[in-house]
């Protein structure tokens, strides 16, 4: 049987009971593949790392060893929420790595952005084999595949073109010794969720949005810079914590703050204030092949405007991107 194929007669799973069961059964599977030995895996901080590492923390504990690579261009207090899940909550073996300067020494003066994935995936690569080298005795490599991946680089091999290089932070070299454990291989989003809460895994982290592995890299447009970086941050965070206030958070499929590399002509307390622009992006998809754009009240874009270029230093206007895709992408970049 091709262990790549879900079989046809896999219940869907929908509930605490067939999650729990799955997770009975995935334990189980990850004891008699493992053994003793050690198990190494990236953990991003997605949802799919996420489930995977709870799910072998529940099978193995401390055989398995959790790496964090904070490449500097996480979302606002993302970093600090791994470490708080599996170190403090869940006492993961993790090791977290802050590789910050690295990759923003590397990306400085870089505004193509299909480099700037590249760069950005070749050292999260360097800088998680560099902690892996550090380490004895790991014959394993878990990963957080799912069954849309797998199929999804089936129809890649079918010779489709990708319009651009989706390169999964955490993609690696296929040259490797360690053997896979893809406990979640053969579940949909939606599944990988259930069995995620059913893990006890916070809500937030479970249901968090889509974020690209290239992460604030590809919404900080044109060449990176510290402080347009930070900007781009802080106003992300602001949108994301006046949606989940006003419950859009639960049902915009993926929204986001973008900052261009250009400033407009402002004002600001009677002085000529020059600031970027924050752009607002909110997006409803089921594929994301094709998005539409989330009608958001306008009494949430005026706060969210208020407070951006109030709180944020560097932003001076608020816009709002009508778009849909096509022709927009969902990122701008
Ligand atoms: P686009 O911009 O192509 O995005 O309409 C579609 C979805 O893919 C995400 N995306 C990425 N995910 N690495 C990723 O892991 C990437 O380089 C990347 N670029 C885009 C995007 O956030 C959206 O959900």
């Amino acid at each position: 049987m091709d262990s790549n194929k879900r079989p046809e007669a896999m219940e869907r799973i929908t509930s605490k009971a067939l999650a729990d069961a799955f997770i009975e059964q995935q334990v189980a599977a990850v004891r008699a593949q493992v053994g003793d030995k050690k198990v190494l895996l990236a953990l991003s901080g997605g949802v799919d790392s996420s489930v995977v590492a709870a799910l072998l923390i529940k099978a193995i504990g401390k055989q398995l060893v959790c790496v964090h690579v904070n490449h500097g261009l996480m979302r606002k207090g993302e970093s600090e929420n791994v470490i708080e899940v599996f170190k403090n909550q869940l006492d993961a073996n993790l090791i977290y790595v802050d590789a910050t300067d690295r990759f923003l020494d590397l990306l400085a003066g870089v505004s193509d952005p299909e480099r700037k994935r590249k760069i950005i995936g070749a050292e999260f690569i360097k800088v998680f084999d560099e902690e892996a080298a550090k380490l004895d005795g790991i014959s394993f490599l878990a990963q957080g595949t799912i069954y849309p991946d797998i199929l999804e680089s089936v129809k890649q091999a079918e010779g489709k073109k990708a319009v651009k290089s989706h390169h999964n932070v955490g993609g690696l070299p296929e040259d490797m010794a360690m053997e896979l454990v893809e406990p979640i291989k053969l579940l949909f989003k939606d599944e990988v969720r259930v069995v995620g809460e059913a893990l006890g895994l916070p809500h937030a982290m479970v249901y968090r949005q889509p974020f690209p592995g290239p992460g604030l890299g590809v919404r900080c447009l044109g060449a990176i810079t510290r402080d347009r970086l930070h900007a781009l941050r802080e106003a992300d965070a602001i949108l994301r914590e006046e949606f989940d206030l006003n419950g859009l958070a639960e049902k915009v499929w993926q929204y986001f703050i973008a900052v261009p590399d250009m400033k407009s002509v402002g004002v600001k307390d009677d002085s000529r204030y020059e600031g970027w622009p924050a752009i607002i992006r909110a997006v409803n998809t089921k594929d994301a092949m094709t998005a539409t754009i989330e009608e958001v009240p306008y009494a949430v874009l005026h706060k969210v405007t208020a407070r951006i270029t109030s709180e944020v230093e560097g932003i001076n206007r608020v816009l709002f991107d009508l778009t849909p895709k096509p022709t927009g992408t969902i990122e701008w970049e």
